[in-house]
């Protein structure tokens, strides 16, 4: 059984110049979480009693959504980035100055790795027995990375790339600036640290060459998957490390029973959770806390951002916001649901409809062309093709209720606050401005009239004039009473 750290340091001071980015570098986004988020992730499965985290470009926003996603962890400021070992130097001052007794090991590692998991840091801690376990990998171009220098098994140094050799250059073992160190090792070495070198910075890799040379011993851990120790320095790099969080994401539920015919087209957050049975179809993202039951069908071309969708529904071409969506609902194609839309069981949203705040009952259906806005729909309701729940008077939003098994004709404006009974109907077209009791059948349109002859006389040149002129001659051959025309007065 490995030990439990005493500290994980987590060291994200720097500028991250390259993403050329208003944001600090490890603000920036992967599956859903931060870069650093992903990183104290992993820390915390290794459960360190503190994790500290170096803060200095662009403190102000680190520390606010440090706050905002992991309160619990500490922070200490760099104010000039002096190098590695100068930012562990100054984690180790603040622990010491909040009585931190540092018993177990303290492991070091970088903000920007994402894709560095928690079993890997389980792994490291696992092998760790020297005073200090170097995480290392092998890659085919190490170029940048401080090289490991061995003697036999033992690690004697690490040289970064501007102070090598041309030998040591060849190296293709490479450090990946994570390590465990015994927590005194550590302790005394860091501050005999030089700034003698390229950079002139205080390099923690210094630490490594000092422990060696007063005969303590270093050990090399290989990262099982080199792409844990990946870092993002670039959008290229975050693209790439996107990608490869991607298939681990899609992978994992894959054998967890998720049907994907595309995984390479499909974005899954690390908060979604997927029952076995779920199909995900191609070009869909699932983002936030969504939650999808077994047996659901979603895609393709769907977005779900914090959803939850029942067992056995169907979400085609759809995007949703903070959505329920029911057991063995419909949703789709071309469906927009926004916040706080609740469809029941076996409710339907069909094409190119909009609903927010809104509850459908079980088995209701808003099939076609609708906005459905702060309204309740009771089950069994129909509500016809392009009815608009007219909820926003300029300057107030109002509800509407409609009860159980209604039928809402097409085209109809339900003007809130308005309240149609249950089993009530309204006729299409209409303008619903007053309530509607139960059963009853709401007319709210005006009266048709038809002016008869009124293209002939007033259009006399037009193909409808042509067109309506065969008909009522052919209406007079056929010996129907043709019509004069003078049923009803111009306007
Ligand atoms: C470092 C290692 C190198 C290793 C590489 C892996 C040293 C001297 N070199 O090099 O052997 O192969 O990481 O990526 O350690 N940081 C601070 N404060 C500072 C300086 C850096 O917080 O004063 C943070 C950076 O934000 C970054 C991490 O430490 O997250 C690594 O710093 P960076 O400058 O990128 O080190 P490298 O030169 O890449
Ligand atoms: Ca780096």
């Amino acid at each position: 059984m490995a030990v439990r750290p005493s500290a994980v340091v987590i060291l994200a001071a720097g500028e991250g110049t390259r993403m050329k980015s208003a944001m600090p570098k490890v603000l920036h986004e992967v599956a859903g979480r931060s870069l650093l988020g992903h990183v104290i992730e992993a820390a915390a499965h290794i459960e360190p009693e503190h994790i500290v985290v170096v803060i200095g470009h662009g403190r102000e926003q680190v520390a606010a959504h440090l706050a905002e996603v992991a309160p619990w962890v500490l922070t200490v400021v760099q104010e000039e980035q002096l190098g590695t070992g100068h930012a562990v130097r100054i984690a180790l001052h603040d622990l010491a100055a909040r009585g931190a007794q540092l018993t177990g090991p303290v492991v070091v590692v970088t903000g920007d790795t994402p894709l560095l998991r928690g079993e890997t840091l389980s792994g490291l801690m696992a092998a760790h027995s020297a005073a200090c376990t170097v995480l290392t990998a092998r890659i085919a171009d190490p170029t940048g990375y401080g090289r490991i220098v061995r003697s036999g098994d033992a690690v004697t140094a690490i040289v970064e790339e501007r102070d090598a050799t041309d030998e040591q250059r060849a190296i293709d073992e490479i450090n990946s600036g994570m390590y465990a160190f015994d927590a005194a090792a550590l302790n005394e070495t860091i501050e005999r640290l030089g700034t003698d070198n390229a950079q002139g910075e205080e390099y923690l890799t210094d630490v490594v060459g000092l422990l060696s040379a007063d005969g303590l011993r270093v050990d090399a851990f290989i990262a099982p998957d080199a792409d844990d120790i990946r870092g993002v320095n670039d959008r290229v790099q975050l693209a790439e490390a996107g990608a490869i969080m991607r298939d681990r994401i899609n992978t994992r539920w894959m054998r967890d029973g998720v049907t994907m015919a595309d995984p390479f087209s499909v974005w899954i957050d690390v908060d979604v959770e997927l029952a076995a049975d779920v199909t995900v179809l191609p070009q869909t993202i699932l983002r936030g806390p969504t939650a999808i039951a077994s047996g659901a069908r979603v895609g393709p071309g769907t977005t779900l951002i914090s959803c939850e969708v029942g067992p056995g529904a169907q979400v085609i071409h759809t995007w949703a916001e903070l959505a329920v969506i029911g057991d063995g609902a419909q949703v789709g194609p071309y469906t927009y649901l926004r916040p706080g839309a609740q469809l029941g069981a076996g409710a339907k949203a069909g094409a190119y409809v909009e609903i927010k705040n809104s509850r459908v009952g079980d088995g209701a259906k808003v099939p076609h062309l609708s906005y459905v806005g702060d309204a309740e729909i009771g089950e069994g309701t129909n509500i016809g093709a392009a009815t608009v729940f007219v909820n926003y008077d300029g300057q107030e939003k109002h509800r509407t209720v409609v009860g159980r098994d209604v039928r809402i004709g097409s085209d109809s404006m339900l003007v809130a606050p308005v309240e149609i009974g249950d089993g009530a109907y309204t006729a299409a077209g209409s303008v619903i401005t007053e309530d509607v009791p139960p059963g009853a059948m709401a007319v709210g349109r005006a009266q048709q009239r038809n002016i008869e002859g009124w293209v002939e006389r007033r259009r006399p040149d037009s193909t409808s004039a042509s067109a309506a002129r065969a008909a009522r001659e052919a209406d007079k051959a056929s010996g129907r009473v043709p019509s004069d025309g003078s049923s009803d007065s111009e306007e």
